[in-house]
């Protein structure tokens, strides 16, 4: 039987990882697994008990939670218990709080586990911030994707708008790079790029073209980009 591996996949707010990592796996007939939903998804129910909840409720409230990913005929579903929060972990709101909730180390420890779970049976791609240095170090393929900040805003402003939302280009650009600064400074599991993880920067490529590159790695055995 053909192996299974895991591919890892981390980089920054806005560089592409969760689209170009959806595409990867239908291609590889692997499992997506979007761990930053998962810490949206904590956020989202964190909201629902307080604007500003002690580090007590957080702890209690994900240590009680079960958040799972659910097929459905579009694609994949994130259930918080049992509801479904697919498109409302994806607010402004959630955004502007989940940077918060992910420096709390009972949520680290929590998800991380649930994650080295969903994937320990390998024939996955997952992404997100800390895979190829905490949640998988061992993964057979790691990628670093990034981008700049300012293509990264016009990414991320471009989706928002199309989805109706009101915002400004300037305001969404300093977001992005107050979200980078606290997932590159916070004390635990830290965003940094994996020591033998291969970098890519997305900015001046289409999503084939980068889909097309991590395929290369991965199936063709390209590792040097
Ligand atoms: O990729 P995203 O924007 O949906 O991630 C939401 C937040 O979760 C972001 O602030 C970083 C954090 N995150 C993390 O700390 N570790 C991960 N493995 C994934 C996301």
């Amino acid at each position: 039987m053909q192996e299974k591996f895991i591919v890892a996949i981390d980089g920054p707010a806005g560089a592409g990882k969760s689209t170009v990592a959806k595409i990867l796996a239908e291609k590889l007939s692997y499992i997506y697994i979007d761990t930053g939903a998962m810490y949206r998804a904590i956020a989202w129910k964190c909201l629902q008990v307080s604007e500003k909840p002690t580090q007590e409720t957080i702890e209690e409230l994900v240590q009680n939670t079960c958040v799972k990913f659910v097929p459905n005929k579009n694609g994949t579903s994130v259930y918080v218990d049992d509801i479904d929060v697919t498109e409302a972990i994806r607010t402004p709101e959630v955004s502007a709080n989940v940077s918060a909730i992910a420096q709390n180390e009972m949520v680290r420890k929590v998800l991380t586990a649930m994650q080295q779970e969903m994937g320990k049976s390998g024939g996955v791609v997952m992404d997100g911030r800390d895979i190829g240095t905490c949640v998988f170090p061992e993964a057979k393929y790691k990628i670093y994707l990034t981008a700049t900040v300012q293509e990264r805003a016009e990414r991320r402003y471009k989706e928002l708008i199309a989805k109706g939302y009101n915002c400004e280009l300037a305001k969404l650009q300093e977001e992005i790079a107050a979200r980078d600064h606290s997932d590159m400074t916070r004390a635990i599991s830290p965003l940094t790029k994996a020591l033998d993880a291969i970098e890519i920067d997305s900015s001046t490529l289409t999503i084939q073209e980068t889909v097309d590159l991590l395929y290369g790695i991965c199936v063709g055995g390209n590792d040097v980009v």
